[in-house]
This record gives C-alpha cells, structure tokens and sequence, in this order.
C-alpha cells in the first residue's frame, strides 16, 4: 500500500474508534490494538513529513465532548501520554529526557500506577470544589461538578487553611474498584440490561449520567495524581504527590522515587507480577521526571507531555482450542460469530468464549474450527482471539464458511453497502423476536419483572406470542404445562405486565427497539413529541431539528414507524391500553407543584406511589424539609413524621393521597 493511502486508512480507522471510545463509551478493540496503530500512524508520518496535516489524530488528544452538559476550558490542555512497551523504550524515553535538558543534569524520576479510569480536572476556589470536569478533548471538557461531588473520597473542602481567592487545579483518575463493577454487573445481568465491558467504561459511564443521584449509588473512587498551585511554589512532582494527600486526596499509595531509569526497572517487574492483588485495574506505570523546572524545560508536544511516559503492562494471554464457531443472532438481526473455546484460565476468571465480531473479521483472522489461538482480555469481559498459531492448525481445518443464511429462521442475510454487520432481514425471525420481546420487558425499557430469558425463549417457540405487543394479550391459561411456570409465577408475570402498561412514554420509545435509539435518545424523542403518535407521524425534518438528534438516527426513527409490521404492533398496544403519551406536570395535574414525601409501610411498593404522585405532576423527595408539603405516612413511619411535626408538615394517610390523586 502507498505511504498516504495507509496513512489516510489508519487515520479514518483511528478517528472512528476516538469516537466509539470517548464519544460512544463503546470501544472495539484493545487499547494496546489501539496504541499500535496510533503508533503506526506516528511513525509513517515522520517519515513522510509532507503527509502531515492539522487534522490528523496525532494533532490532537481525541474526542468530543458530549453536547447534554455544559462546557468547560480547561486552563491548560489535559494531554494523553506517549507510551513504551518494553525497557529499550524507557531507555530511549530517558535519553531524549537528558538531551533536552542542559549538559550534565541529571533527571530524578517518580513511577506510579496507571490507574485505569477516567480522568478528571478539579478545581478549588478558597479550599472549596467548585468546579469537576471531565477531560473532553483534551481542551474542552464537561462540566460534571454535580457527580464529582457525590465521589466520596474526594473532597468538597481542602484541609488546612486557604485566602478566599486562592485557586488550585488538582488532576487524576476516576475509578470503580473491581468489586463493585461486578456487583454492578451482576444487577444489571439479572435486570437483562447491557452489561459494562469493563470498570473503566463503567466509571465513565456513571460520570456522564444526568441524573447525580444515580451516579452516588456507584461507589466511584478517585485517586489524583497533578497538583497546579502557583502560590505554594512546590518544586517537584513527588512534593506534589506528598502535599495532595496533606490536603485531603488520595493518592495511589505505591509511587516511589527513583534516581535514575535503571533503577526503576525492579519496580515494573514487581508490578507486573502484583498488579491482580490490587482491588483496582492498572494497565501500566506511568514514569514523570520529577523536578517541576525539568519538566517545564522539556515541555510538551500537542498530544503528550516529553517529561513523562506510560509504561503499559503486557495484558494476560493465554492459549487454548477453537471447538466450534457459531454464529448468533441479535435483536436488530446483526448475526455475530462467536469462537467457542476449551475453558482456559485468564486474569481470574474461565474464558469459554470469545467474539470474532462479525465477517470481515473472520476472514481477516483466518480464524478456524481445530485452531489454536491466543486469547487476551485488557480489561474487558468478553475476551479477544488475538492470533491464530498457524504452526499448530490441524490439516483438516478449513476456512470458516461465513452463512449465507439467518441460522435461526434460514432468511437470506442482508450486508449492507458500507456496513460490517450482516443482517437476518426478517422482522419475524425467531431469534430476533426473543431478543426484542426480552429488550422490551428489560429493567431499562418496560420493567416487566419475573419475565426472564427463559420464559421469553418458551412462549416464542409455542407461538404464544409473535411480538412484544401479544405479551398483554397473554392469559393465565397460557401459562399452563410451561416450563417451571407455577400458578404463582404465572400470576406475577401477569400483574408485572398490568403495572408496566403506565410506563413513561420515554420508557416505551426505548422498548420499542427502534435501530439506535438508546434510552437517552428515547428521552429526547419523547420529551420533543410527548405522543407516539406524533413521534410516529414526524417528517425527518422535524426530527433532525432537535438538538442531539443526527441524521442517521432521524432516518432510522422514520424508517421504523414507517414499517407495516410496526403499525401493527402499535396498533395493538394502543389495544391493550399501554401509555401512548407524556403524562401530565402542567399546571392542571391535580397534584402540580405540591412536594412529597412518602414513608411508613404502605398498601403498595413505594415506587408504585412514587410514580402516581409524579404522572399526578407532583415531586417525591426524600427527606422532610420546610419545602416539603405532605408527608404521606403509612404503619410504623419512624424518625421522617417526628420531623413532619417539628416542622409543621402536614401528614395525609394514603387514602387521603388517593383521594387527592
Ligand atoms: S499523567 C500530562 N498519571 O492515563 C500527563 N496519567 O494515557 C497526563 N492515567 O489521560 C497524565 N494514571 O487518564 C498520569 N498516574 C497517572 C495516571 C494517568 C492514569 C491516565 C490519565 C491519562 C492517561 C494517559
């Protein structure tokens, strides 16, 4: 291949997984795929320096930052680091170090642990937070204060005393520890909602939430690692590190000081060795110069800074047998291929599967039936086929024969031009359908409790239904002679589908299923069109104007109302009396502008209440204030109807609530 035609190739490929990573939170490859090519990119452009230009990848940090917050400058560029892979490239990061700086210095270095999260800049006016931001671009970040703040190990006041326009500027890395990641996980696995490929992706995740009181439930965790504050006059990057925790942050606690590079080469091997121990993911060692006037010295480049590097950590690999491929079936009826592996031990947990993503890939991969491969996981869950050892390929195995045909319902499969997926176009195929019936009765979507996989995959197969729509059709016959479906059981699936007819309408445009459109997207829609119908009846003109809505999500709305198959099933929603519409908080809800808080054991689940008194316009908080303007308290209410009466808060019994209601 020519230099720019690779060079154009590798930037293309570099931007779009910039996006899928800090865009998207979706990433697609490793990070050491990723910094491969991003090294790839460097190299042929010093070679070929003509080929440079402003726009390249290599320019810039990456990244946009997305529109649903406030912006925020970052008073200087939160940079990425340059990374080495092995101890020539420290060495050579060391003599670069020492040719900028004058003749006979000597550069001191400190080495920390990579925590693998999400960074953040902090800033504090009179030793008080005022202001978190994520690192957006590398210039321009989101204004997250409000999640910053329930991060309970970072402070809201400073240690120590601080003039009132004193401001300081403290980086560093926010984190999920791995157990709560799994904990979080495993909620959302037993919800049937999308599980986090890693803790990173999760802590990014609960960062960019909109709503903070989500955010507080994930025991997020934060250590810092930069300190900017011209009036202390600190003089190096360990004093920095020592006066961080003086003040009140966590640091990593394993940094040390070395005198020179070789010195430091014991550390690594210790941590490469130790680095499962930790409650945390590191991917590496990040190595600074210490002195503060060195590194001003060196100063940096527009992607990272010359005084520091980012040593990563080889990620654990293991070898095993490809026993079978098979090819799944999504709900959007993107079939995926899937290597089924003899079991293998790697980084604490048995890989029995790994994704071999979709045709192209396959192919690329060459990866076959009798193959032994390595498999590798960074971090993520679903673990990689890294290689094919071909020394090892048995004579008989032959190349994987990519299905013509959807292996569930034998439709012809659809790959459309410019598309990696391949397809089942059949809006009936069985697999498609249980996935889509399990995505609509999912925690996120229509929360329709004690519907579970097993029980979707049984009434699909008997015919009971042939759409999400025929589940509020279903009858306590139905359920009869099922699969480990008692009486009990069949009765609550029933009374869950009952309660989910008066979801929000956001809730519905989710479940629905609509290629693209994710739960914030559907907020956006509804809070926009407040009917399905009027969403359903929307040019792509009208759906394009709202901010945050792009063209190929307008066309993908469109497309989908425009399908008989999805006329029908609205129509028979709208059948079974499932909420069509925004409920609604203007003025004329009966219950608008009124303030409530709800204890005590009640007739029914709290939530259920909560719910009634918001479509009724009214607010449910959580603690009794001068603000509040009814306490509606149900058996034994406790401490909260004490403070009602401290406070002169009026107390209604539920039947009052529903009387009001
Ligand atoms: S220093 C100017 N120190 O790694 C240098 N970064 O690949 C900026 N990271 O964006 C970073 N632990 O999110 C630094 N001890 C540490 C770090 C660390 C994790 C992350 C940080 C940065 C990324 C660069």
């Amino acid at each position: 291949m020519k230099p720019e035609d690779e060079i154009e190739k590798l930037r293309r490929e570099i931007e779009r997984h910039n996006r899928k990573y800090y865009v998207e939170n979706d990433p697609e490859i490793s990070d050491r795929e990723y910094d491969l090519l991003f090294r790839r990119l460097v190299e042929l452009e010093r070679e070929h320096p003509r080929l440079l230009t402003p726009d390249s990848p290599t320019r810039k940090v990456g990244g946009e930052p997305l529109d649903a917050f406030t912006q925020v400058r970052h008073a200087s560029p939160m940079l990425s680091l340059d990374n080495a892979f092995n101890d020539d490239e420290l060495r050579e990061f060391d003599a670069r170090v020492h040719r900028g700086l004058e003749p006979g210095e000597r550069a001191a270095y400190v080495a920390e642990l990579k925590i693998d999260g999400v960074s953040v800049s902090l800033l504090y006016r009179g030793g008080a937070l005022v202001r978190g931001a994520t690192r957006g671009n590398g210039t321009v970040g989101d204004d997250i204060t409000a999640n910053i703040r329930t991060i309970r190990s970072v402070p809201l006041r400073l240690a120590g005393n601080w003039a009132r326009d004193s401001e300081i500027e403290v980086r560093g890395e926010v984190f999920l520890p791995i157990a709560a990641f799994e904990a979080i996980n495993g909620e959302r696995d037993k919800n049937d909602e999308p599980l986090f490929a890693n803790p990173r992706n999760a802590a990014a995740g609960s960062l960019k939430l909109l709503d903070p009181a989500i955010t507080a439930a994930r025991p997020l965790d934060a250590f810092l690692y930069y300190l900017r504050a011209p009036h202390m006059k600190l003089p190096s990057h360990s004093e920095c590190l020592t006066k961080l925790r003086e003040i009140g942050f966590k640091t990593e606690p394993h940094w040390r000081r070395f005198d020179s590079i070789e010195r430091l080469f014991p550390f690594l091997r210790e941590w490469e060795n130790r680095k499962e121990s930790l409650p945390y993911d590191t991917d590496g060692v990040v190595v600074k110069v210490d002195s503060l006037r060195q590194q001003d010295a060196l100063g940096t480049t527009t992607h990272h800074p010359r005084f520091a590097v980012a040593y990563k950590f080889q990620p654990e690999q293991a070898e095993t047998i490809v026993e079978n491929i098979v090819v799944q079936v999504g709900r959007t009826g993107a079939l995926t291929p899937v290597a089924v592996l003899r079991p293998v031990h790697l980084s604490g947990t048995t890989v029995s599967r790994a994704t071999l993503h979709n045709q192209d890939e396959i192919r690329r991969r060459d990866v076959r039936v009798g193959d032994t491969v390595i498999v590798q996981k960074a971090g993520e869950i679903i673990p990689q086929v890294l290689s094919v050892v071909t020394g090892k390929r048995p004579a008989s195995a032959k190349p994987f024969v990519f299905p013509e045909k959807c292996p569930v319902c034998g439709a012809r499969a659809e790959r459309r031009e410019g598309e990696a997926v391949t397809r089942c176009p059949n809006p009936w195929c069985r697999a498609k359908l249980k996935e889509s019936i399990r995505h609509f009765a999912s925690r996120g979507a229509m929360d329709v409790e004690h519907l579970g996989p097993a029980l979707v995959s049984q009434l699909v197969d008997l015919e009971l239904v042939g759409d999400y729509a025929d589940l509020y059709f279903l009858e306590l016959d139905n359920f009869a002679g099922l699969e480990r479906m008692a009486d009990k059981s069949a009765r609550n699936v029933l009374a869950a589908l009952e309660k989910s007819r008066t979801m929000p309408l956001d809730r519905l445009i989710f479940a629905l299923g609509i290629p693209l459109v994710g739960a914030r997207a559907a907020q956006i829609l509804a809070a926009a069109f407040r009917s399905l119908d009027s969403l359903a009846a929307a040019p792509p003109e009208a759906l394009v104007q709202i901010h945050e809505i792009g063209p190929r999500l307008a066309e993908s709305v469109v497309g989908f109302f425009r399908q008989k198959h999805t006329a029908d099933v609205i129509a028979k929603l709208r059948k079974a009396g499932v909420n069509m519409k925004m409920e609604s908080k203007g003025a004329g809800a009966p219950l608008a502008g009124r303030t409530f808080v709800v204890t005590g054991a009640l007739s029914r689940p709290r939530e259920d209440v909560k719910r009634a008194i918001e479509s009724a316009g009214g607010r449910v908080a959580s603690s009794v204030t001068k603000k509040t303007d009814y306490l509606v308290a149900g058996d034994s209410p406790g401490s909260k109807l004490a403070r009602a009466r401290e406070l002169g808060v009026p107390t209604i019994s539920e039947d009052e609530l529903n009387r009001m209601l």
